[in-house]
């Protein structure tokens, strides 16, 4: 898995998961929909801890959508403590680690206190120089473009491909290089529709709470062997 002579692509920069299959994982199991959630985030640590030591250095993870506010409100509400508990709990790991954590996404949406968990995560890490792991956090492509547009007007600013992209929650987080998408369903439900322009993708049936160490491996291995054209032959 080492970037060799051999390989065609250097190791990847930039790696953006779609975490699903959370529910059906738990259905599988005759569980509840929110024991998959947690179990979910126990792959996060893990992926996160595995990026680190091959010397990934972004892992940008879409953990709720500005589309998931239309479910159940207990699933709703469970997602909003888990998070807020994962920060708590990862603050720790985070330093030790040397993890860095960014959020793109609205988060003006959620409760106070969460607000105020998740400003204090990023400011307590904002030094470390290892991974960053950019949460996505009330997420919505669209709405990011339309809030970037907003702000590209408000500058009074060139609508240029640089100016736009400056204003959008990735400024200063260089492109994808490989998105993988867990669960089997192919599509991108609204996740950084204009960073994927020349991503690697990566469709696996595998659901997320049971995605492995080995698994990414594999997909990088497959990616360093790409061909990666952007345009040219
Ligand atoms: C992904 O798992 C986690 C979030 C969207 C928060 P799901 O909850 O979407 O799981 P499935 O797709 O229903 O199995
Ligand atoms: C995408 O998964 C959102 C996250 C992983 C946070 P969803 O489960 O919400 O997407 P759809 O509804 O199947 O497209
Ligand atoms: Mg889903």
């Amino acid at each position: 898995m080492n970037s060799s002579n051999l390989t065609k692509n250097p190791l990847p920069n930039h790696i953006a998961m779609i975490m699903d299959g959370n529910g059906r994982w738990a259905k599988e199991r005759g569980l509840a929909r929110t024991a998959g959630h947690k179990e979910g985030a126990e792959t996060v640590r893990k992926i996160t801890i595995h990026c680190t030591k091959i010397g990934i250095k972004y892992l940008t993870l879409y953990a709720f959508s500005t589309e998931n506010w239309s479910r159940p409100k207990l699933e709703v509400e469970y997602l909003m403590k888990l998070l807020d508990g994962y920060l708590k709990q990862e603050l720790d790991f985070f330093l030790k680690n040397n993890v860095r954590l960014k959020v793109i996404g609205d988060t003006s949406k959620f409760s106070k206190k969460l607000q105020e968990t998740i400003k204090n995560t990023i400011e307590k890490t904002s030094g470390c120089s290892g991974l960053t792991q950019v949460l996505a956090l009330n997420y919505g492509s669209k709405d990011e473009i339309i809030r970037a547009i907003k702000k590209l007007n408000e500058q009074n600013l060139e609508v240029t491909e640089e100016n736009l992209e400056s204003c959008l929650d990735t400024k200063d987080i260089p492109a994808v290089d490989i998105l993988i998408r867990t669960s089997g369903e192919v599509r991108l439900s609204n996740f950084l529709l204009w960073q994927v322009a020349y991503a690697e993708m990566f469709f696996t049936q595998t659901y997320w709470p049971d995605f492995n160490e080995m698994e990414l491996d594999d997909i990088i291995s497959d990616y360093v062997n790409r061909e990666r054209r952007f345009g040219g032959v």
